[in-house]
């Protein structure tokens, strides 16, 4: 049987990449970010999960403004990046498991959540960035099942909703035959607003209260609209819809391991958060 051993949430931020490229890590600068992500990376050395689910949006390099699915799901072996911009050099191809998405797909079907369903698709730095960060060059050891929500084009999924979808995902991967150890991510966020009036709004006090909430009581952000959360978080820091989807899908006893938070990086209030799935608490 498959195991949910945990959930992460990480920011995405583009200029995170460059500085793995420049090996930019100790700077001033960034060290206070990166060195958030050592106990994660030491968690996943030891746990060793074969699979991440990822729960991310995509920002126009697969779907654009023409066509966007509201949810879709990855069911390819293979994931490839390509030039996006922001300075980022293409990152390696990325192996999926096919088995494992059209099992998640049979099973969002049959709870009524009327996904897309990619056999081809091409991931951003939403998963490119997080993949980096957990596994370095050992990425390409992992097989992923990319999760795409929409947070960028108007009407944008509930926090309830999305919620909802990453319980319905848990339950997929609970009930999943193979043997395999599978890490759920979230990928986005914290507060930041890129352009308009409000570019470079950052709010700490609600991003500390969602890391809390998304630990102690993740029903309390399915109250907000998903308006609520631009208001509050900024216009793409509403990509937090898809940490709530990721602690959706753990149904266990969920546990804090590690979190860290750091102002900015780029536009960007930077979290990490590492939660313990354990059992089966459902
Ligand atoms: C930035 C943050 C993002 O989430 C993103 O997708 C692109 C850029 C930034 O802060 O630069
Ligand atoms: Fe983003």
């Amino acid at each position: 049987m498959a195991r949910v051993i945990g959930g992460l949430g990480t920011s995405h931020v583009p200029a995170i990449g460059s500085a793995i490229a420049r090996g930019a890590q100790q700077e001033a600068y960034w060290s206070p970010f990166f060195e958030g992500f050592v106990p994660v990376c030491d968690w996943l050395k030891s746990t060793q999960p074969d699979i991440a689910v990822i729960f991310y949006n995509d920002h126009g390099l697969n779907f654009f403004l023409d066509k966007m699915p509201t949810f879709a799901v990855g069911a390819a072996s293979r994931y490839r990046n390509a030039d996006e911009g922001w300075g980022l050099a293409p990152a390696a191809p990325i192996m999926g498991d096919a088995s494992l998405s059209w099992h998640v797909i049979d099973t969002l079907v049959e709870r009524e959540f009327d996904i897309a369903t990619c056999q081809e698709m091409l991931v951003d730095h939403a998963v490119t960035i997080p993949m980096a960060l957990m596994w370095g060059e050992q990425a390409h050891g992992i097989r992923i099942v990319p999760i795409a929500v929409n947070t960028i084009q108007h009407p944008l999924p509930s926090p309830a909703r999305c919620f909802r979808l990453g319980q319905a995902v848990g339950r997929a991967l609970a009930d999943y035959k193979e043997d395999a150890t599978i890490v759920v991510v979230g990928s986005g966020g914290l507060s930041h607003q890129l352009d308009g009036a409000r570019a470079g709004f950052i709010n700490k006090t609600f991003d500390l209260l969602c890391m809390q909430q998304l630990v102690e009581d993740p029903n309390a952000l399915t109250e907000y609209s998903s308006l609520d959360l631009v208001e509050l978080a900024g216009s793409q820091g509403v990509e937090l819809l898809n940490w709530i989807a990721m602690r959706g899908a753990l149904s266990g006893n969920v546990r804090k391991l590690h979190s860290n938070y750091h102002i900015p990086i780029s536009n960007t209030a930077t979290g990490v958060l590492l939660l313990e799935n354990s059992g089966d608490g459902s």
